[in-house]
């Protein structure tokens, strides 16, 4: 059972990148299950239709669109269809991104920019395009999934650490030039979430066995997610809220990665 009150986003439009899979299609159902109007973008459309069809069967109003996050014109056409269909654009989650685990010396310069243009240019990309069409004039909130990583090194994980202290830093700063506009912008940065594709992944450089870590569940982002996007948090902005279970304040229970 929620501990949110079941209509809590009666109403309000929310648009889920990466909504298709993992982390992002619980975030996007737990909003639609407190009545939010829920969109979701990601590359693949035929993974997006079967994640509309399971949203639907559940109750909940959804847009999939195929949209690569990279490319600006294709954000803008998913922002401006969402808003001629519902009318509005409340909430959006910058959840889609792209990881896998390699040493620096691995890294092709085309990798490395890769993860960059998919994690921190790609946030960029879609807040613009909500704040162009919608923010701007009506305020809204913006949660981008982050990672633990900004003050740490983390062997690996160069590329996407460095992303994602991007979009950290990007979260401050768009906080601050959009608050007096109404808009609020936090940042949620999960520990080792369990059965999605980035722990998959990074499973195999993790020299931890599973559970000797500390894993928390999607369920636990949405949960946070949906916390920032709410009254609750109306005088939150610029935060990044860390979800990891105390992996990172502690840190013998931070995951080890083999250097
Ligand atoms: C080294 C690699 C590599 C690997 C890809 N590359 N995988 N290099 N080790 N394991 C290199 C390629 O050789 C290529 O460089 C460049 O990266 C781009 O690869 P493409 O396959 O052409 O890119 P693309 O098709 O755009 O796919 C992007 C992707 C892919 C990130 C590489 O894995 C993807 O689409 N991922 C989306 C799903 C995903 O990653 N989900 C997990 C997110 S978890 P060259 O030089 O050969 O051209 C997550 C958690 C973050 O984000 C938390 C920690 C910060």
């Amino acid at each position: 059972m929620s501990v949110f009150c079941q209509g809590l986003f009666e109403g309000k439009v929310v648009l889920v990148t990466g909504g298709g899979t993992g982390i992002g299609n619980v975030i996007a159902r737990t909003f639609g299950e407190h009545g939010a109007k829920v969109a979701i973008a990601s590359r693949k459309q035929v993974v997006l239709d079967a994640a509309k069809e399971e949203l639907k069967a559940n109750g909940i109003e959804c847009i999939a669109i195929a949209c690569d996050i990279r490319k600006p014109e294709m954000v803008a056409l998913v922002v401006n269809e969402i808003i001629a269909v519902w009318g509005s654009l409340d909430v959006l989650v910058n959840n889609a991104a792209g990881n896998f685990p390699a040493r620096i010396e691995d890294l092709s310069a085309n990798a490395f920019k890769t993860v960059i243009d998919i994690d921190l240019q790609g946030t960029f990309n879609v807040s613009k395009a909500a704040f162009d069409a919608w923010m701007k004039e009506n305020g809204g909130a913006i949660i981008n999934i982050t990672a633990p990583y900004e003050n740490f090194g983390v062997a690996w994980q160069a590329h996407a650490a460095a992303a994602k202290a991007g979009v950290v830093s990007f979260t401050r700063s768009a906080a601050v030039e959009w608050r007096p506009l109404g808009i609020r912008v936090n940042g949620v940065a999960p520990g080792g979430v369990l059965q999605t594709e980035g722990i998959d992944r990074l499973q195999e450089s993790l020299t931890n066995k599973p559970g000797a870590g500390v894993y928390v569940e999607a369920g636990d982002i949405a949960s946070a997610v949906l916390f920032l996007a709410s009254d609750a948090a109306r005088c939150i902005t610029g935060e990044n809220l860390y979800v990891d279970g105390g992996a990172t304040v502690d840190m013998t229970k931070m995951a080890a990665y083999e250097s």
